[in-house]
């Protein structure tokens, strides 16, 4: 099948969050698989034009009232299989993407402009398709910002010049999938103009949000297919306590919308050939995670004792994330587990400035915290390997890749109960000393602290159930291939349709 993924960000030119990994990694397995696959994104002012190569021409794309003009540059995703290429396009254009930040910037972390940026980029993708002359089977759109992509298809271009050009779209099937239903693309509908939609397709297509436009939910309405990243994940998001005012549409869809489970790039992740970490190991030798544990306390200034238990978070510092119960001034857990506990716990993570700076502040108080704002990988990679236990207390979780990445490198998490970290992680009975990881249901800082607290006794009194854990967690099996198998599924179904 000829699949083309539209996304906002891809590893390793853009990222946020877990969306970049899960788009590029997935394109790569899917090549693996023999699909013929390209990717496509905005040339963000981050990425470096030297390195990539521009296509000949410039390519214009209409818009509400006129046409915008482009470059298109492209280079070969790494990773790409070497028998089966996947390039990337690049959409280049000054004004919406020479500029600092993929969403926005500190100061506006949300562009006014967003709609006219994403809407644009959506666009682009057609006429991009036109001047590469390459049509997709499948058109796998990812998430709010390329939303738009099976609108278009299913509103404009499907039918568009069938009587000339027999349509260029009129057979290729649209995916969509959600990786987090928290962010929808809601804005004014005065923008809606520059989309170059009529106003039957804002009600037909569902953009009608109380008198505002809303992206996603027109895509939700769109796509031939819709999934989420997860088979848990995708059942709460029908009822109202997660669905983010979308569960009407989720339900409504329900025949059309899956899980399925994100994959985990093991190229990167992977603790027995892992460049970022100082000693390797693996589940047959585990002995190795011992000095990844010095060099990760040594790191953060914290004396390097090995009998002490090490509890690591690598997280973005937002709602979602549980960080209110970690760190909400004067209730927040962590005070609470580090004066209480003998363990360290050290993280890295950027986000809200209230969070970034109560961070600071309990570091600077408590001897056994160590925090880094900012975004390191290398740091990542060295506490998902080298701490005791991972700490991951979400208030929703589409998929969450840090979980599966910790029990990769022999690392316990210790998780809420819900989306997909319930379906990767299993809870310990230590009756019987099964499971690979540590559980709990409501978000409050009492459950974390109690959980964070079970997970030290038994580091302290079960530490044989404790080193079995680890290597269970091990041997679980998060490749991408599993999934790659139920995607190709669901494009044969999409095309079905
Ligand atoms: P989400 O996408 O909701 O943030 P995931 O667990 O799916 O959650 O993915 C997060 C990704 O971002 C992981 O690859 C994680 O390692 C990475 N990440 C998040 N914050 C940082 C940071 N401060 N430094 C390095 N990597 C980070
Ligand atoms: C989102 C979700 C996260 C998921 C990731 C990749 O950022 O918050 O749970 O793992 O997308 O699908």
């Amino acid at each position: 099948m000829k699949i083309l993924m539209v996304s906002s960000e891809a590893v390793p030119f853009a990222k946020t969050g877990g969306l970049a990994d899960a788009v590029s990694s997935l394109s790569i397995a899917l090549a693996k698989q023999g699909h013929e696959v390209r990717v496509v994104i905005p040339r963000y002012y981050s990425i470096d034009r030297g390195k990539l190569k521009p296509l000949p021409g410039a390519m214009g794309v209409p818009v509400g009232g006129g046409e915008e003009w482009s470059a298109v540059y492209t280079t070969s995703l790494p990773g790409s299989p070497k028998k089966n290429d996947v390039p990337i396009y690049l959409i280049d254009h000054e004004i919406f993407f020479g500029r600092d930040g993929i969403y926005g910037i500190p100061s506006e972390p949300d562009f006014l402009d967003n709609p006219k940026r994403f809407a644009f980029f959506c666009r682009a993708v057609f006429q991009l398709c036109r001047k590469i002359d390459w049509y997709p089977d499948i058109l796998h759109a990812h998430d709010w910002p390329s939303a738009l992509v099976p609108v278009y298809l299913k509103h404009q271009e499907r039918h568009k010049n069938n009587a000339e050009r027999s349509g260029e779209f009129s057979k290729t099937a649209s995916v969509l999938t959600v990786h987090n239903l928290g962010y929808q693309g809601i804005y004014s509908k005065e923008n809606f103009w520059y989309l170059g939609l009529g106003w039957d397709v804002f009600y037909n297509a569902g953009f009608d949000d109380w008198n505002m436009m809303n992206l996603l939910k027109a895509g939700l309405y769109s796509a031939d297919k819709i999934n989420t990243v997860s088979p848990n994940y995708a059942e709460e998001t029908k009822n109202q306590t997660n669905g983010f005012r979308l569960d009407g549409v989720l339900r409504y869809r329900s025949a059309d919308y899956t899980g399925i489970l994100n994959g985990i790039d093991t190229d990167v992740w992977n603790p027995a050939k892992d460049p970022l970490i100082p000693q390797k190991f693996s589940a047959k030798d585990i002995s190795g995670k011992a000095k990844v544990k010095e060099a990760l306390q040594r790191e953060f200034n914290l004396p390097p004792e090995a009998g002490t238990p090490v509890i690591g978070m690598v997280t973005r510092l937002t709602g979602q994330k549980g960080v209110g119960e970690l760190f909400g001034p004067g209730y927040g857990s962590i005070w609470s587990i580090c004066r209480d506990m003998n363990v360290q716990l050290v993280l890295i993570g950027t986000g809200e400035s209230w969070c970034e700076n109560e961070i600071m502040n309990l570091s600077s108080r408590l001897s056994n915290f160590k925090a880094r704002i900012g975004y390191s990988e290398e740091i990542s990679h060295l506490i998902e390997a080298g701490s005791d236990f991972f700490l991951m207390p979400s208030r929703y979780e589409p998929c969450g890749l840090n979980q599966m990445y910790s029990l990769t490198y022999g690392t316990p998490p210790i998780v809420r109960n819900t989306g997909g970290l319930r379906d990767t992680v299993e809870n310990f009975n230590q009756e019987t000393g099964t499971g690979t990881g540590f559980m709990f249901d409501d978000l409050t800082p009492q459950a974390i602290y109690d959980t964070c607290g079970w997970a030290v006794w038994a580091y302290y009194n079960k530490r044989d159930q404790i080193e079995a854990m680890r290597l269970r967690g091990m041997k679980q099996d998060f490749s991408w291939e599993n999934s790659a198998n139920k995607y190709t599924e669901l494009y044969n179904a999409s095309l079905g349709t």
